[in-house]
Formats: C-alpha cells, sequence, structure tokens
C-alpha cells in the first residue's frame, strides 16, 4: 500500500499545465511528475496511436519497444477495448510484451482526446500487485485533467 494523494496531483496537473496546450510538452512533463511521485514503478510513459499502432511516446525509465499492435498486450487491449487494464502478474497475462524483464504488474489507462482513444498512460512495477483501485481511479483523474487542459 502506498499513500498517494491524488486529490492534490489532480490540482498539480490542473495547474501545471492550465497554460501548456502542446502535446508532447504535456506528456513529457506528466510522465516526470507521476514517474518521481509514485514509488516502487520502474517505467511511466505514453504510447500514442499511429497509423493503426500504438507508437512510443513521452516516457521515463528504460528503453522500450517502439511498436505494438491495438489488441495487443496489456496496452493494446487497453486501447483496442477502451478500458483501463490493471494486472497484478503481467507473467500471467496472455500475450504481455515483456519490455523491461523487471516489470512484474502494469496499469494501463486509455489517453483519450474529447472521448476517442488516441494513445495510453502505461506504468510498470517491479512488484506484483503494485496498483490498486485506488491508484487506478486517482490516475485516471488525473489523466483526465491533462487531457481537459490539452484539449480544452
Ligand atoms: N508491457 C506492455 C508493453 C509496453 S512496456 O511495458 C513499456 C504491454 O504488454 O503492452
Amino acid at each position: 500500500m502506498h499513500d498517494v494523494d491524488y486529490e492534490l496531483l489532480a490540482r498539480q496537473v490542473e495547474q501545471l499545465f492550465a497554460t501548456e496546450d502542446n502535446l508532447i510538452a504535456g506528456l513529457a512533463n506528466f510522465s516526470a511528475l507521476f514517474f518521481h511521485e509514485l514509488a516502487d514503478i520502474n517505467w511511466l510513459g505514453f504510447y500514442l496511436i499511429d497509423n493503426e499502432q500504438l507508437v512510443l511516446g513521452p516516457f521515463q525509465g528504460k528503453l522500450a519497444c517502439t511498436r505494438i499492435a491495438i489488441g495487443q498486450g496489456v496496452c493494446g487491449t487497453s486501447a483496442a477495448k477502451n478500458i483501463s487494464v490493471r494486472v497484478d502478474d503481467v507473467h500471467q497475462f496472455a500475450g504481455h510484451i515483456a519490455c523491461d524483464s523487471a516489470s512484474n504488474s502494469e496499469l494501463v489507462i486509455p489517453f483519450r482526446r474529447h472521448g476517442q482513444v488516441i494513445g495510453v498512460l502505461d506504468i510498470d512495477s517491479p512488484s506484483f500487485s503494485r496498483f490498486t483501485e485506488i491508484d487506478q481511479d486517482g490516475l485516471e483523474k488525473c489523466l483526465n485533467k491533462l487531457e481537459n487542459c490539452l484539449f480544452a
């Protein structure tokens, strides 16, 4: 259990990104903010849909695979179904794509523009079952604030 004040983080997102509507700048700083605020994670970043594939976007962590088919892996499943996907043990997830062998659990949240999926936020942890419903709910709200700033 990690104590994170997601309400406070959501307010920070609103303030930090209120005056920035550049997509890459926003995603880069969002990645940096949350990579350093969340404990026990080894990768956090974005994949963006490009030519019907997910292509690596701004992130923090080790080198990652650059292209994922929609519907493939945890990221591709989240994008295809337009739902958050929380995986307690990635080794049990059929089709999981291992970018960093240190990753054991994962949370993927759709990144939307005016309700339409345009990518995903992917967060990996070296611990099993790292992400709770509280993390999912808090991070969905924070990402939603970012979407509202970038796509007002
Ligand atoms: N594990 C992901 C791939 C992306 S990396 O973890 C950064 C997946 O299965 O979609």
